[in-house]
């Protein structure tokens, strides 16, 4: 049993410094509950994608402590997603078989063979891109790479699912669409999730919290509210009072922390 306190992912007093000695990550504290989605905004060079790193536990050397439910993140048990900016899929595989290898690599005893090609085809259709099982990466625009990113995130049921400004290479009207698919999806199957953007809308569309990431290393991280704006209807939230009031606060914030 676990407490509440050590419930979901806890990052205590993390820091970290790459092999130059130079800080690229100062404090941070941060609880995020099981099951729960916080985004995290910052400038460039923050530390957002370090952050997501140490978590994801890509990095040899940090100071203090990553655990989830009380134990180490780093536990064979806690199988963690990592989206990255640059979606990570292997070109020489279809999108079919870049889900199927993720998710034989994670789940090694497996069931029968057309259950897991069944389930493959449910996360493609998850994410509107079942048409596309049979094509290669290169073949694909950046939002349908990125939307495969995601199915394959989806498909491994990670217990925490790390997002790397998954969208900040598409343009407005496809984002907007992801955006809204990813929710869906996420509600559907919510693992615990850190989503790192730059943008400020997405941040205030997507976070039941908003971790604002300071640019100086020796301030610590701002930690905003999101409650009313995300449980609001998503096609509801950007015409909301909340949301225009939440952007102000967090132009606010990054006013004073940037
Ligand atoms: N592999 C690395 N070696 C040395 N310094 C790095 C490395 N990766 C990032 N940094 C530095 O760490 C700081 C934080 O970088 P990063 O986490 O990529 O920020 P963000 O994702 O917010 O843009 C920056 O000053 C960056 O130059
Ligand atoms: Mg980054």
């Amino acid at each position: 049993m676990s407490s509440l306190r050590n419930s979901g992912l806890n990052i205590k007093a993390l820091q970290v410094e790459y092999k130059s000695g130079q800080k690229a990550l100062g404090q941070v504290d941060l609880t995020l509950p099981e099951h729960g989605i916080y985004t995290v905004i910052g400038s460039s060079g923050s530390g957002k994608s370090t952050l997501l790193r140490a978590v994801a536990g890509l990095l040899p050397d940090y100071e203090g402590e990553l655990l989830f439910n009380g134990k180490s993140v780093h536990d064979q048990e806690t199988l963690i997603g990592l989206v990255p900016q640059n979606y990570g899929l292997l070109p020489w595989k279809t999108v079919r078989e870049n889900i199927r290898v993720a998710m034989k690599i994670t789940r090694p005893a497996g069931g029968s063979r057309e259950a897991l090609e069944a389930e493959i085809t449910h996360w493609l259709q998850s994410m509107g891109i079942a048409e596309l099982a049979g094509r290669y990466p290169l073949s694909l625009s950046g939002g349908q790479q990125q939307r495969v990113a995601i199915a394959r995130a989806f498909a491994i049921q990670p217990t925490i699912l790390l997002l790397d400004e998954p969208f900040s290479a598409l343009d407005a009207i496809t984002r907007e669409t992801l955006q809204q698919i990813f929710l869906d999806n996420w509600l559907a199957h919510p693992a615990t999730a850190l989503f790192v953007t730059h943008d400020v809308e997405e941040a205030i569309l997507l976070g039941q919290k908003i971790v604002v990431m300071p640019s100086a290393k020796q301030d610590t991280p701002e930690i905003l509210d999101n409650a009313s704006v995300f449980a609001m209807k998503h096609e509801e939230k950007r015409n909301s009072d909340e949301f225009f009031e939440q952007s102000k606060r967090i132009r606010k914030v990054m006013l004073a922390k940037w």
